[in-house]
């Protein structure tokens, strides 16, 4: 039975691999951070009571800021293929927490490196990059475009990416980055733009909020479904040699599309109820990425199979019933009955 050690295994990617692996036969050990609330509520369906005979799924309390602990569990374990997923993911938070992100994202990364390193573990390592270490290249960007970082996130992914790099090179370690565009799905976290505008237009047709809050509508980004994205993850580490790959749809639409595809699911106008808080401007934005996975469709197979539409479907149908217990149909009407509260317009 293959094993394996994934970190971030609570967050949306981690959980969608978590299940994709057992799934797939393996036996996975996963690295969690103790924290005073219960943090494990998107892998609580693949849970399994550790007492309970032949489990497959073993959590680990562990923080990529806390070395020792990486390197017990990369002894102990022995994984086959370890799957770096932690981070602090959010963009806009890294510029309030730069150092912090540089430690957790770019020493973390370092961190559980040097741990394969000295266990000597025969292993496989994923690094979870980014499409954001492009920053302003040109689109559509692939694995040759040129990475120009713009946020204190994307500068700690890119010296990630180039350790990994490194370390295949020094170390002769099959270690490869995944350069994923944005991936989004019903377990985002609700602070990312796809399914803080799902969740709004839950809430307002809940009649919960008057108004949803969004920075910068211009912003392009290649959105596909997480599902999709941990299946590339998988095929990567199952190639027969470390290559580093683009993932994406090549497809792009705007913040303000993703608005308007959102809103008028309900039957709603997003002009009514999204309005600007300059709050969430970033201080430097990256203004459009698209992705060009030629590579990966060549070598790995891999293409995504479920599209925008069917993905922005699924994430408000999953967030009106979550949040207001409707249907879509029922959620339609409700929404006919809603009036908006003194609308301001934002720009078109
Ligand atoms: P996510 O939902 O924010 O999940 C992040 C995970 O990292 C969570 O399990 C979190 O634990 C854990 N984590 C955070 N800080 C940690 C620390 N110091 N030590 C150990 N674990 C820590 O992110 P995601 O969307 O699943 O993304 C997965 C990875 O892919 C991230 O590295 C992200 O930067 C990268 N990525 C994501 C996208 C995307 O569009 N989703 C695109 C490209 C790359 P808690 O649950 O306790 O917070
Ligand atoms: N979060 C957020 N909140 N973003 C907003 C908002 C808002 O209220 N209003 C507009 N945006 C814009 C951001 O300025 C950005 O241009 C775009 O929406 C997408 O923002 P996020 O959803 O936060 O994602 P991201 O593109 O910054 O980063 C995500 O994708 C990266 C891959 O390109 C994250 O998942 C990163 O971890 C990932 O690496």
């Amino acid at each position: 039975m293959p094993l394996a050690l994934v970190t971030g295994i609570t967050g949306q990617d981690g959980s969608y691999l978590a299940e994709l692996l057992l799934a797939k036969g393996y036996e996975v050990h996963g690295v969690i951070r103790r924290a005073s609330t219960f943090n494990t509520e998107r892998i609580d369906h693949v849970y399994q009571d550790p007492h309970e005979p032949d489990v497959r799924l073993h959590l680990h309390y562990g923080d990529l800021t806390d070395g020792s602990q990486l390197a017990r569990l990369v002894r102990t374990i022995e994984p086959d293929e370890i799957y770096n997923l932690a981070a602090q993911s959010h963009v806009g938070v890294s510029f309030q927490q730069p150092e912090y992100t540089g430690n957790v994202d770019a020493l973390g990364t370092i961190r559980l490196l040097e741990a394969i390193r000295e266990a000597g573990v025969d292993t496989r390592f994923y690094q979870a990059a980014t499409s954001e270490m492009f920053g302003d290249a040109p689109a559509p960007q692939s694995e040759d475009s040129p990475f120009r970082p713009r946020s204190p996130y994307a500068a700690a992914k890119l010296y990630a990416y180039w350790a990994t790099a490194n370390y295949r090179e020094a170390y002769d370690l099959f270690a490869v980055s995944g350069i994923l565009f944005n991936h989004e799905g019903e377990r985002r976290g609700k602070t990312f733009v796809t399914r803080k505008i799902t969740h709004g237009v839950a809430r307002i047709v809940a009649g919960l909020d008057d108004a949803l809050y969004l920075g910068n509508l211009d912003a392009v980004r290649d959105w596909g479904h997480a599902q999709d994205y941990v299946r590339a993850m998988w095929m990567m580490l199952q190639a027969d040699a470390p290559v580093d790959y683009v993932i994406g749809t090549g497809e792009t639409h705007t913040v303000r599309e993703f608005c308007d595809a959102a809103f008028s699911h309900v039957g709603l106008d997003w002009r009514d109820w999204v309005r600007i808080d300059p709050a969430y401007y970033r201080p430097t934005e990256v203004d459009f990425l698209q992705a060009d996975a030629t590579r990966a469709r060549r070598d790995l197979g891999w293409k995504p199979e479920i599209g925008f539409d069917e993905m922005v479907h699924r994430m408000v149908v999953h967030d009106l019933d979550a949040e207001a217990g409707l249907d879509l149909e029922r959620a339609r009407e409700q929404a006919t009955r809603l009036r908006p509260s003194a609308p301001p317009r934002p720009t078109p």
